[in-house]
């Protein structure tokens, strides 16, 4: 097997929800634990951006593919790097579903993104009709292909992977870490086919009902490098132990 440099890496996906509270709360928490082996970053609502500068790694649940102009409600990369974001949410099933957004859309904020040194963190995931008719790894393979087709393999370098099956986000049915683990490596072997060492290296979350007790086991398949972690990311103690599950 080839050799790496991955790192574990969780992210907490807030969506529309948290308050100025939960903001003080998980800054607290997270400035008492001692998490050297492992990254951690927020995604937390723009508005509360710039309450957590400085204090943690942050990153935005989405961008706009346009540089500025008359996109109402639209945020610009150029203004999420004025407030210390590093990474981006793209491609999320939500967004996907409530914004419309198709594997073309996904590719040009991805490029948007890169474009900017913002490292896009990008969502791929199966609704689960799909996983029972049998193309799951077609479905994937697809919503990859519209990113590599944009950006190129070579991108992939600046880039963070999340998987996360539609019917385990918010429904408590997380993917058991075997079938985690066979999507992830699938991944890694697609991409592996246009560059080993790029594909040796990326970082693949998984994502979906993540929580302080299934993190661990699915945190140590070989391909899975932390997770995108949305309801248990609203709860600083169950959020911390989920990063103590990859800081091992
Ligand atoms: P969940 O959401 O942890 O609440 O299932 C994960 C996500 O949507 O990123």
């Amino acid at each position: 097997m080839q050799t790496n440099n991955r790192r574990q890496l969780v992210a907490g996906n807030w969506k529309m929800n948290g308050d100025k509270t939960l903001v003080k709360q998980m800054q607290q928490s997270l400035a008492e634990a001692s998490l050297d082996n492992m990254d951690v970053v927020i995604c937390p609502p723009f508005p509360y951006l710039e309450l957590f500068a400085n204090t943690v790694k942050l990153g935005s649940q989405n961008i706009s593919q346009f540089d500025s102009g008359a996109h109402t409600g639209e945020v610009s990369v150029a203004m999420l790097k004025e407030f210390n974001c590093h990474y981006v949410i793209v491609g999320h099933s939500e967004r996907r579903a409530d914004n419309n957004e198709s594997d073309a859309v996904v590719a040009l904020k991805v490029e948007q993104g890169l474009k900017a040194n913002l490292t896009p963190i990008l969502c791929v995931g199966e609704p689960e009709d799909v996983r029972e008719n049998g193309t799951l790894f077609d479905y994937i393979a697809a919503q990859l292909d519209a990113v590599l087709q944009q950006v190129g393999i070579q991108q992939f370098a600046k880039m963070v992977l999340a998987y996360e099956p539609i019917w385990a986000i918010g429904t408590g049915k997380t993917a058991s870490p075997t079938q985690a683990q066979e999507v992830h490596a699938f991944i890694r072997g697609y991409l592996a086919k246009q560059d080993t060492n790029i594909a040796a290296n990326i970082v693949i979350l998984y994502g979906g009902s993540v929580k302080g007790s299934n993190a661990q086991e699915l945190f140590s398949q070989a391909d899975v490098d932390g997770g995108l972690i949305g309801g248990a990311s609203l709860n600083p103690e169950d959020f911390l132990s989920i990063c103590q599950a990859a800081n091992q």
